[in-house]
């Protein structure tokens, strides 16, 4: 279990491999459904600002770190954490940074499941040509009809739980990297026709206005709170996703150079949702802080109205579907690795387990936003509460760990020989894992706390 070398789970195939599936993983739902709605309650500019400076400041040194504990622990978080703390001689309670991310991906996995259903549910409405000559009130109409029916949410739910688990029994190799290594530019591609066409809508320069002028009269702490928990969901970071996936990789390659690939992917494709959609809400004067529906009540619209719009609509929810199925299988992944380490299970069983506990969950999520959605804790829903707790607290609090731990505990020798970067591009690395990253995660808390 302590091989150095490999993982007993297996090794991705080549480096390129490697970039598809951590692509994979950081490119989903939180690009083109979350970005977009949470921007439009944030206030537009600012938000997206704040957003891309924790990408670039927090979210690539951390990736660089928890890619390179990954690789040199070898083995789930939870035991590559423990490794790691008893190599370096420090407290082996690090192994709960471990938990707590697998905790983390269990509970977003439980909603996140139910919103790709959701983008499955589109897919056939687009293919029964439900999106044809709509007007803005027929396409909010359809959207709550779909948040009004727990029956069809849990069908849908699981369906795509069943279909992740199906992957992750399989093994990550298994097809996955050939699906990612297609689906990704088409993705890329479809979302370039929406801009087209976003800016043939006469509301394009509102909606651009909206997404990169930053008035910092919207912000607040909670803003701040919610861009920093933003930065680290998209880049799938600080739950250890990254972390087991990087635990994956074959030695001597470049970890700094994939990040960048990754990051820049990730990010090009949230802020092209984000340019596909605000045009269109403007222009059909919609409401910008409509919420998780966002999505689902704008796109719609331009599918409605294009020529070739039923072949667009039906495979953007198609491609929408395999790009939350390459994250979902990430966020389980810890959970099903340390399940087969630990638990002497194989990996159907471990995969059966944590899917079956995780689909429960998904299913109270579904009911959060019906039957039970006057039931509130801090005033939100449980599809609310699960979100707040993990994207805004959880991430970047493992985040603010991973860089603490590879900044100051680990030996900084072992760091320069994982990175293998020349001296400048280290001394950026570590300037940045030590002082900045920690620093950042750490003063917005405290802002949101009120004290700072
Ligand atoms: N990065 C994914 C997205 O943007 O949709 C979500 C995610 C995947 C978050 C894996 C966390 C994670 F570990
Ligand atoms: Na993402």
């Amino acid at each position: 279990m302590t091989d150095k070398t490999r993982s007993i789970h297996g090794e991705w195939s080549s480096r390129f491999a490697f970039i598809l599936a951590a692509t994979g993983s950081a490119v989903g739902l939180g690009n083109i459904w979350k970005f977009p709605y949470i921007t439009g309650q944030n206030g537009g500019g600012a938000f997206v600002l704040v957003y891309l400076l924790c990408v670039a400041a927090i979210g690539i040194p951390i990736m660089i770190a928890e890619i390179m504990l990954g690789r040199r622990g070898r083995q789930s978080p939870i035991n590559t954490m423990q490794t790691l703390a008893a190599e370096a001689k420090v407290d082996p309670r690090w192994g709960y940074l471990g938990w707590m991310g697998m905790i983390a991906g269990f509970l977003i996995l439980a909603y996140y499941s139910v919103i790709a259903g959701w983008s499955m549910a589109y897919i056939f409405k687009a293919f029964f040509g439900g999106f044809f000559g709509t007007d803005a009130g027929e396409v909010k109409q359809m959207f709550d009809n779909l948040m009004a029916s727990p029956i069809q949410q849990i069908f849908w739910h699981t369906v795509f739980m069943f279909i992740t688990m199906q992957v992750v029994m399989r093994g990550v190799k298994g097809g996955l990297e050939k699906a990612v290594r297609f689906l990704m530019p088409a993705l890329f591609v479809i979302l370039i026709i929406l801009v087209a066409y976003a800016m043939a809508s006469g509301a394009y320069a509102q909606g651009i206005h909206f997404l990169f002028s930053p008035d910092f009269s919207k912000i607040n702490a909670d803003a701040i709170l919610t861009a920093m928990g933003h930065a680290f969901f998209t880049l799938s970071l600080g739950m250890g996703a990254i972390m087991v996936y990087g635990s994956y990789l074959p030695g001597h390659v470049s970890i700094a150079k994939t990040t960048f690939y990754i990051a820049g992917a990730d990010t090009a494709v949230a802020l092209l949702a984000g340019i596909a959609i605000f045009p269109l809400v403007f222009a059909n004067q919609l409401e910008v802080a409509t919420g998780p529906g966002l999505i689902f009540q704008t796109l719609p619209l331009a599918f409605g109205h294009m020529s070739g719009g039923w072949l667009f609509g039906v495979l953007f929810f198609v491609l929408l579907f395999f790009a939350a199925l390459t994250s979902s299988i990430s966020l389980i992944e810890p959970a099903v690795a340390w399940l087969v380490e630990n638990k002497n299970i194989d990996r159907q069983k471990a995969c059966v387990w944590s899917g079956t506990a995780c689909w429960g969950l998904g299913v109270a999520v579904v009911f959060s936003f019906n039957v039970w959605s006057g039931f509130k804790i801090f005033d939100k829903n449980l599809f609310e509460l699960l979100d707040y707790l993990t994207a805004n607290l959880m991430l970047p609090l493992g985040g603010l760990c991973i860089a603490v731990f590879a900044g100051w505990m680990m030996k900084q020798a072992h760091a320069e020989q994982e990175l293998e970067l020349p001296a400048q591009g280290f001394q950026a690395w570590q300037f940045l894992i030590k002082y900045v990253a920690p620093a950042a995660v750490f003063i917005v808390f405290l802002h949101v706390l009120g004290v700072l």
